[in-house]
């Protein structure tokens, strides 16, 4: 096979550009996003929030929801935070979620360009989306770089990825390549080929539109698996109060769970520590709360951005409600009418 290499730039360049343009023509994923209907700055804004948190199978289902609640951006105007929470929940990363309804307040008041320049200044809208958003809708020619891109760099031009100039290099190179025009389509098809071929943990090379570019593929490189770093280990409780077919929740302070309800829940303290105590505190206070019956209903777990969590679960059965101007008292059916985090649905599940 003849392998190609950037002696030519202008020239290797134009094959490498329609190479991934004429693959992704041939080949793109029937993404919802992607339809002509979605071909508009509210449904890509979303779909390309929503994708930088999950995979495509999960923000799918995510994004049917969005838009079945609020079909039209004219729809989505009135939308308060409460219900995007709610469309968010399990989703994680719920300051994105705040500030796509941060942004929908500077766009009732004025309409903007979907140009990279004006996207930029949007909370909650970087680099990356600006790029990615203006290169969809408008053929804007800024590099969009995610993960997949990065890796597929990375790879083809052999940038260590331990290199503390890893991101300056790969981003140089992405701004080299990207395309005076079809970048939507070129970016497009980057992470698809990111998504479906040069896996992190697996490559399909023999399929692959860039093999006689690759590096890693021309040297029969391996993927090294990365050695894990093992996360801190934390260890907390939960106090699920019942009475009758009601429950008792808060809503959570901003830096704890961005704001969404919660049940009663300890400080999170680092494993090995004495978290019996904090357990025996809170136990303590409840002393007055009428008890008649309480339960150990084991432990959940849950993996946060840098800390492992394991939450151990109280059920307080209580004889009388009490009153407290943190939280409020709903019904056990009313649970998913409120927005609460993935670590407290799992929870509700146990009781
Ligand atoms: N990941 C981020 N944006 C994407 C898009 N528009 N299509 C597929 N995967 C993506």
């Amino acid at each position: 096979m003849k392998y190609i290499k950037f002696n030519n730039f202008t020239k290797e360049k134009k094959l490498w550009v329609n190479r991934i343009i004429y693959w992704y023509d041939k080949n793109k994923r029937n993404l919802m996003w992607r339809k002509p209907e979605n071909q508009n700055f509210y449904s890509v804004w979303i779909s390309e929030i929503m994708l930088q948190q999950t995979n495509v199978q999960t923000v799918e289902k995510y994004f049917l929801a969005f838009k079945k609640k609020w079909p039209t951006f004219d729809s989505f105007l009135n939308a308060n935070l409460n219900d995007i929470l709610k469309i968010w929940q399990g989703l994680g990363y719920y300051q994105r979620a705040k500030n796509i309804y941060k942004t929908l307040q500077i766009l009732k008041k004025k309409k903007i360009k979907v140009t990279y320049n004006e996207l930029i200044k949007l909370p909650g809208i970087g680099d990356y989306s600006a790029a990615a958003i203006s290169a969809i809708l408008e053929d804007q020619n800024h590099a969009v770089v995610d993960g997949n891109i990065k890796r597929i760099l990375s790879r083809v031009f052999n940038i260590d990825s331990q290199s503390k100039k890893f991101t300056t290099q790969v981003y140089k190179k992405a701004k080299e390549l990207t395309p005076n025009s079809g970048n939507g389509d070129y970016c497009q098809a980057l992470m698809d080929i990111g998504a479906t071929i040069c896996k992190p943990k697996q490559v399909n090379c023999n399929i692959c539109p860039l093999k006689k570019f690759c590096d890693f593929f021309i040297t029969k490189k391996k993927i090294l698996r990365k050695k894990l770093v093992a996360k801190k280990k934390k260890v907390g409780v939960t106090f699920v109060y019942e009475f009758e077919n009601e429950i008792y929740v808060e809503k959570s302070e901003e830096a704890f769970l961005h704001g969404l309800m919660k049940f009663q829940t300890s400080d999170f303290l680092e494993y090995r520590s004495n978290y019996e105590y904090t357990k025996k505190k809170k136990l303590l206070d409840m002393k007055n709360n009428f008890v008649s019956k309480n339960s150990n209903l084991g432990f959940v777990e849950h993996h946060f951005t840098n800390f492992h969590l394991v939450l151990f679960i109280k059920k307080i059965e209580i004889y009388k409600k009490f009153y407290d101007p943190k939280g409020l008292w709903i019904f056990k059916k009313d649970f998913f009418n409120y927005p609460f985090s993935n670590l407290m649905i799992k929870v509700f599940k146990k009781i």
